[in-house]
């Protein structure tokens, strides 16, 4: 769990400064002229400022009296912010570098916390950022967003420190940082953190003008079925049948066997399981009080989630919509592919009540892991 915390990477004798000036944009442009990305220029914008921080880290080197500034890219859903962040990471020659999700690390710090408070009397989140520091100089964080009390309250302290520190981070988020956490339960110590942020961060948006995923067409699989039926129950029957009949064609039919996964020495017991394949419902993983980590151990474990039934859900329903939330980004970011049946599209699961402005960022990728490239990617990953 705190393996990448704490892996020391080698020090590195001095070398020879590569020479990086203008290599975001020519990356890009390649892309471009291969027709893997269509050329657009708020990303270009935006790649501006991904190059001079890129520059400014390998001139200014670890050791330097003022860091570098941060940045915090901001935008609509599917708009190409991971995609650049991935660009400008891969690019980077820095050892001391993350790239992390926000869940996995949020994970990985209430683990660290919980872990050092058992042994030690010392403030926790100081060797937690000591210990982070240790090993890394650029983290690149995506995905930010805050819904969770023990998170917001952990946030400001520990990136105080980082920044203290010399951490540069990027981080890319759906919310500018005034609209982070907006409503959460003591906001006013949250408020902290933003003001920490946007003074080692440039803020950034990334106004590009399409959501590029809603771009990606499917021909090959159906992944995401809503039924056509007017009448109720066929409605049930069809959505159930439709999962089942995938099923029997991926497996040849075979008995599916209750499993369970232990996740920090809790165990999650699974009603049907066969091989890298999880058959389940809604309810089963979404009304239950499961949590990121839970997720991450089945996206861990599995290579295709089968989810029978999704509901439209109403504004109570808040608790189901989080969790399914939290289920599809981390399906999404380890790229399991879905097998889903819906009471109706994507676009109308959850319109209203507490989170629906992140639901969006589900729908778009509900929408992209229906895709032939995303299902072809998943299937690799399946071999
Ligand atoms: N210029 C582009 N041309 C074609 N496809 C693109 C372009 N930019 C991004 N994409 C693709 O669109 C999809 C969404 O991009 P990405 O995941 O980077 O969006 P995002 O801004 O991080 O979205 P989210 O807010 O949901 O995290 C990805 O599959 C990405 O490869
Ligand atoms: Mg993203």
């Amino acid at each position: 769990m705190l393996k990448h915390f704490f892996q020391q990477r080698p020090t590195l004798l001095p070398e020879p400064i590569p020479d990086v000036s203008g290599l975001l944009v020519e990356r890009y442009r390649s892309q471009v002229t291969q027709k893997h990305i269509q050329h657009d220029p708020a990303q270009i914008q935006a790649l501006h400022w991904l190059q001079k921080l890129l520059e400014e880290l390998l001139v200014k080197g670890a050791g330097s009296q003022k860091p570098c500034q941060s940045l915090y890219i901001y935008g609509d859903v599917g708009r190409g912010k991971s995609m650049l962040m991935a660009l400008f990471y891969d690019a980077c020659p820095i050892t001391q570098k993350r790239r992390v999700h926000f869940n996995t690390f949020m994970q990985e710090v209430h683990a660290f916390i919980y872990k050092w408070r058992q042994q030690n009397q010392t403030d926790a989140i100081s060797a937690l950022a000591q210990n982070i520091r240790t090993s890394v100089r650029l983290l690149c964080f995506d995905e930010f967003h805050v819904t969770d009390i023990a998170d917001a309250m952990i946030l400001g302290r520990l990136f105080g420190k980082l920044f203290e520190l010399g951490l540069v981070v990027v981080i890319t988020s759906n919310r500018h940082p005034h609209d982070l956490y907006q409503g959460g339960l003591q906001r006013e110590q949250f408020l902290f953190f933003i003001g920490i942020l946007e003074k080692a961060a440039h803020i950034i948006e990334l106004s590009a003008d399409q959501d590029y995923r809603l771009s990606y067409t499917s021909t090959q699989q159906v992944t995401y079925y809503c039924p056509t039926s007017a009448e109720p129950s066929e409605r049930i029957e069809s959505m159930r049948h439709f999962v089942w009949q995938t099923y029997r064609e991926l497996s040849g039919g075979a008995l599916l066997e209750p499993d369970f996964i232990s996740v920090l020495g809790r165990e999650i017991k699974l009603k049907a399981v066969y091989k890298d394949i999880l058959f389940s419902s809604f309810d089963e993983l979404c009304a239950q009080p499961l949590s990121a980590a839970d997720y991450l151990a089945i996206a861990e474990r599995f290579k295709i989630v089968m989810m029978v039934a999704i509901p439209q859900l109403s504004a109570e329903k808040r608790n189901e919509a989080k969790r399914f939330m939290t289920l599809i980004d981390v399906l999404y970011e380890h790229s399991i592919k879905l097998i889903c049946s819906a009471q109706v599209p994507a676009q109308e699961l959850y319109r209203e009540g507490d989170g629906a402005f992140e639901f969006q960022r589900t729908v778009s990728r509900l929408i992209e892991m229906q895709s032939d490239s995303y299902c072809q990617r998943a299937d690799t990953l399946r071999k």
